[in-house]
């Protein structure tokens, strides 16, 4: 390695970290309205708390994936500079896209899997999506490439997967958000024998969880927020699985509006390496408790964070708890 690469690798290792601090700040923030009711409350103080964390960052980073369009979202908005760099120039330029507070209604009603989450790739690696549904499918890592399809149907995914896992199909879990319009899915399911994880919300965890064991998820389908489906595409880039989206449009004005944001053809598939390439690095910090990640934990004059960090380059994946005092440094 020269000297110049192995320069670039520390520089690399080093943000990876300080994506941490970045989600920490949002969980710690978002943290203070856990249970409270109050999603907006919630998701403004994440989004602040986060907005204030990347100042620091040495990038020169550009939200592509953020609260809304410029117009409508004071901050993070898709276009905002962000990052130590972003006004003087010279750092990394990187694009960036963010949920400060994944899973509102979940903070507000105390439910699991709330998490802050940045991800990270050099410029252009983000697929560019309006805030509309995409059409999700996703699988874990150390699969035949192409075993599921999001034009096939439940059932033969099922059972192509259950082929390639050597098991039942009775013995997989598929996750899916509990939505009406995934009656249709639920039942396909359930006729093919499978089990089924329903989640209130947060299908960022939902996808992430088909890459984690633990979780006991082998497969998640169904339809989410598109900007949701980039993060977890650079998930799932870094940790390992296969993944495919393909936005859903109301109307033509998004069509529109998608082709204005640079998509040639909005209607068609994207592959997980399409909806994030390059070296991405992704970070999400747990702000209520769930399979995945723990919750922000209050102890007196402070706060326990748990967080994982991954970068595509290695293939790492670190699991950081951050012991947080506030008598030194007051949470945001
Ligand atoms: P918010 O944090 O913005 O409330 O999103 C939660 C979420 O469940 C996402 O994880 C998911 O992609 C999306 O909402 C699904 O949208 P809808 O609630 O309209 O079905």
């Amino acid at each position: 390695m020269s000297e110049t690469e192995a320069r670039q690798a520390q520089v690399d290792r080093n943000l990876a970290l300080e994506l941490v601090r970045v989600t920490e700040a949002a969980a710690l923030a978002a943290s203070r309205w856990v249970g409270k009711g109050d999603k907006n409350a919630a998701d403004g103080a994440a989004v602040e708390a986060m907005r204030r964390a990347f100042d620091s960052v040495a990038i020169d980073g550009t939200v592509v994936i953020g609260e809304g369009e410029m117009d409508e979202a004071p901050m993070l908005y898709i276009g905002e500079k962000v990052g130590l760099y972003a006004k003087s120039g010279g750092g990394m330029r990187a694009d960036i896209a963010v949920d400060p507070l994944e899973g509102t209604s979940l903070t507000a009603k105390g439910g699991p899997n709330a998490m802050a989450v940045v991800a990270l790739a050099p410029r252009g690696g983000f697929l560019h999506a309006p805030d509309v549904y995409m059409d999700k499918i996703a699988v874990g890592p150390g699969l035949p490439p192409g075993v599921v399809d999001l034009d096939r149907s439940p059932e033969e995914n099922l059972r192509a997967l259950a082929a390639a896992k050597g098991c039942e199909v009775g013995e997989l879990t598929v996750c899916v958000l509990d939505r009406d319009r995934h009656k249709e899915i639920i039942k396909a399911c359930r006729a093919a024998g499978a089990r089924l994880m329903l989640i209130p919300d947060g299908d960022v965890f939902g996808v992430l969880a088909v890459a984690q064991p633990e979780t006991g998820v082998d497969m998640y389908l169904g339809w989410g927020g598109a900007p949701e489906g980039v993060l977890a595409a650079a998930a799932l880039r870094c940790i390992g699985g296969q993944m495919q989206g393909r936005l859903i449009f109301e109307d033509e004005a998004q069509v529109a509006r998608a082709r204005e944001m640079g998509m040639e053809d909005p209607h068609r598939k994207f592959a997980m390496e399409e909806m994030a390439a390059g070296e991405v690095m992704f970070a999400a910090t747990g702000v209520t408790t769930g399979p995945l990640l723990r919750g922000v934990r209050l102890i007196p004059g402070g706060a326990v964070t748990h967080s994982i960090v991954m970068r595509s380059k290695s293939g790492t994946v670190r699991y950081v708890e951050g012991h947080h005092n506030f008598r030194v440094k007051p949470i945001l």
